[in-house]
């Protein structure tokens, strides 16, 4: 093909390093969006170009001018943790070129550039509902965990305020450091608290070490629930968390148990092109590169980032997870929020669903 039939996406993701399954999961989910849709839109052939930033906020920025001056990228997609999509949103600016955030999850990242369009989700958007689901079922006081960064400081207030309009007592919030954090006197410290609940947040990939500290400092025997947000009981590592993880509530925005057609359609899709259980990042890959394509068939195969980014607005699809929509005024994802629990299902841990609230907007930008 001519280079002017050709447009290029730079996928930025952390294919190394502590956060390596979101990577893994983001780039499967993307190839695997290309393998059932092929390679041509509107005319256009699509090339993906995977690259990898350690997760190391430096690295993202430098490989994504890197691919704006050398490569001549079209559109910047990827970013599996806040720190690195913060760190990039000034090169889409300069440049001008679309920057699909397809795995961070911090509210205000939309706001760091006009050229930014979300397929994630934010904080806030799982924990409202999930706080406001622990005030209507008995549970009085709760201590907060989060990983100690920008989406696990969202996710604390979003917790905090929705539970303390209910009457919730929040007894303390204790912030953990981001990666390989040592949970042991932090759970010793809940338990020693009693509180009825413990809300936790931490980032994709980490739940498998907060379950197993839960359980060895005996919190499940201590009678105290533990809630969170989706990210603690990540499909990825779901499967080998062992008996601990079941009766875990969570809230959040896609399960691979989720039952529709389009998700098998996914499952089996993402296991051809050599993953194995898909999650929620797996599924913010797969979006991103449907809200690309969407957006070159409404251009008509016109790269020009501020037509692609004005296409962006307002496409609704159905998703995996269920239907979903860019927000028009602020770029960022509208969706539905799942009631989930874990659950044996046929021998394998799943995050079972249980209901739901529609088409939720990020509650930060809508003022909670
Ligand atoms: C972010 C990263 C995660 O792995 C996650 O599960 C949620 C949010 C983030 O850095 O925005």
């Amino acid at each position: 093909a001519f280079a002017q039939d050709t447009v290029k996406v730079g996928l930025i993701l952390p294919m190394t390093g502590p956060f390596a399954s979101t990577g893994r999961q983001v780039s499967t989910a993307a190839e695997a969006y290309m393998d059932v849709h092929g390679s041509e839109v509107a005319g256009k052939e699509i090339e993906l170009i995977i690259e990898d930033d350690g997760g190391v906020p430096d690295q993202t920025k430098r490989i994504a001018q890197e691919l704006v001056v050398n490569e001549d990228v079209d559109i910047l997609a990827g970013f599996g943790l806040t720190p690195l999509a913060f760190a990039t949103a000034p090169i889409a600016s300069q440049a001008k070129v679309p920057m699909v955030v397809m795995s961070a999850g911090t509210s205000s990242i939309t706001e760091k550039s006009p050229y930014i369009a979300r397929t994630s989700f934010t904080l806030a958007q799982s924990t409202v509902p999930l706080a406001k689901w622990a005030a209507e079922n008995d549970i009085k006081s709760v201590v907060t965990v989060v990983a100690d960064y920008a989406p696990g400081i969202d996710s604390e207030n979003s917790f905090s305020k929705e539970f303390e309009s209910h009457g919730g007592e929040i007894v303390e919030k204790i912030r953990v450091p981001v990666a390989n954090p040592d949970f042991a006197p932090f759970l010793q410290r809940v338990r020693d608290l009693e509180p009825d609940a413990v809300f936790v947040f931490v980032p994709s990939g980490v739940g498998s070490a907060f379950m197993k500290q839960f359980r060895d400092r005996g919190l499940d025997e201590a009678g105290i629930q533990l809630i969170g947000t989706g990210d603690v009981t990540d499909d990825d590592i779901l499967n080998d968390m062992g008996d601990v993880a079941k009766g875990v509530i969570t809230t959040h925005i896609y399960s691979a148990a989720h039952e529709s057609e389009l998700n098998d359609t996914f499952k089996e899709a993402f296991r051809a092109a050599g993953g194995e259980r898909p999650n929620f990042m797996a599924v913010g890959g797969w979006d991103g590169m449907a809200l690309i394509y969407q957006a070159l068939e409404k251009t008509g195969g016109d790269t020009d980032g501020d037509a692609l980014i004005e296409a962006m607005k307002g496409l609704a699809w159905e998703s995996p997870r269920g239907p979903i929509s860019i927000d028009p005024e602020t770029r960022d994802i509208i969706q539905d929020i799942y009631y989930r629990e874990v659950k044996d299902v046929d021998g394998e841990l799943y995050n079972v669903e249980f209901g739901k609230e529609e088409a939720v907007k990020d509650p930060v930008k809508a003022g909670q």
